[in-house]
């Protein structure tokens, strides 16, 4: 399996950079949570995090947003220390959680202004506040709602507004949209696009890829606690997934198709190429892959061997992932 870490060189929207993090590591007993990673985001963009369940995304939330000590390394937000500045560091940020915070017994006003006198906010601007921001997210007539009585998608609206009730400069949204449905998540990224356009630092993790290419200004995919690649998504697909990703069924013996597999590999145009015993299928990620299905076929043939099926999937974060890993990013 071929390795990529690819880094993006292309300009990113200010020079200023808001959280900065230098080879940080987590380790829970023999668990590496994160293991040594390094970023900037810079001010006024929106960085992704994307990554499968266990990757270590909320452990690095939680890291950031000073909720947990790191095992070694160092994290600054506004060049603050996580570690030794953290009342400075929560000056800045919001968080919106991946397990909802609020109070269900609560109205979804009563939760607003609960969180927000956590903050030395002053009373009228808060209310004020609180009332704006339930009508960004369409929540108006639920305001005299308990929270316990919301759909998923209007708590997960109602969690994202509590992180925002002190109006932060930075916001770690973890997961925003998991298991919402169409027309929520929509509304979430449409909430999402507003608060970028007023220059707020994003960031967000994700398991949805559609959501980190989308929404990211750039983006690092984490795996195991690694990053194993960080760039804008066009990049990262122009990089790797410029090769559409190809699947070959076959009949015929073993060892041909292990040949032909080693004989494909040479050819110019592909990137990398393997059998997938599992599947049995064989993965082929290829330049321009699409246009090339007929010579990889004839191979196939010229070795014995029967193409009974044959699968193409465009270019996308998800073909990045899987040539990285070799696992598909569904979970
Ligand atoms: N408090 C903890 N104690 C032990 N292991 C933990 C703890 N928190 C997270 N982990 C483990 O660390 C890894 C990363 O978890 P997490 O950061 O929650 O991943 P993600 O948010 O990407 O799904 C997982 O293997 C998880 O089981
Ligand atoms: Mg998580």
């Amino acid at each position: 399996m071929k390795k990529f870490i690819i880094k993006s060189n292309e300009l990113v929207k200010d020079n200023h950079v808001t959280i900065d993090v230098e080879d940080l590591k987590k380790y829970f007993e023999d668990v590496r949570a994160v293991d040594g990673i390094s970023f900037q985001v810079m001010k006024g963009e929106c960085f992704g995090f994307l990554g499968p369940n266990g990757a270590g995304k909320t452990t690095t939330i939680n890291i950031l947003s000073c909720y947990l000590k790191p095992t070694s390394g160092i994290a600054k937000v506004e060049n603050f220390n996580v570690e030794t500045q953290a009342s400075e560091v929560k000056k800045h940020i919001g968080i919106c959680t991946q397990e909802n915070i609020f109070y269900n017994e609560l109205t979804v006003y009563e939760n607003l202004i609960f969180f927000g006198k956590m903050y030395t906010i002053d009373s009228k601007i808060l209310k004020s506040r609180v009332i704006e921001l339930i009508k960004k997210v369409g929540l108006e007539k639920k305001r005299k709602t308990k929270a316990e009585k919301l759909s998923g998608g209007m708590k997960r609206r109602l969690n994202l507004i509590i992180g925002l009730v002190h109006d932060p400069d930075i916001l770690f949204l973890d997961e925003p949209t998991a298991g919402l449905d169409p027309q929520s998540r929509r509304m979430l990224w449409d909430y999402i696009f507003e608060l970028k356009s007023r220059n707020k630092t994003i960031f967000l993790t994700t398991h949805y890829m559609d959501e980190a290419d989308i929404l990211s200004d750039r983006l690092a995919i984490i795996d195991h606690g690694k990053i194993i690649a960080e760039g804008t998504p066009e990049h990262l697909k122009e990089t790797i997934g410029k090769g559409d990703l190809l699947t070959f069924k076959t009949e015929g013996p073993k060892e041909k198709l292990l040949e032909s597999i080693n004989e494909i590999k040479t050819f110019d145009f592909v990137l990398d190429a393997n059998y997938i015993e599992e599947e049995m299928i064989t993965r082929i990620s290829a330049m321009d892959g699409l246009g090339k299905v007929g010579k990889i076929i004839k191979r196939f043939s010229s070795n014995d061997l029967q193409v009974i099926d044959v699968g193409v999937q465009r270019n996308s974060l998800e073909n990045v992932f899987l040539t990285l890993t070799g696992r598909s990013l569904r979970v």
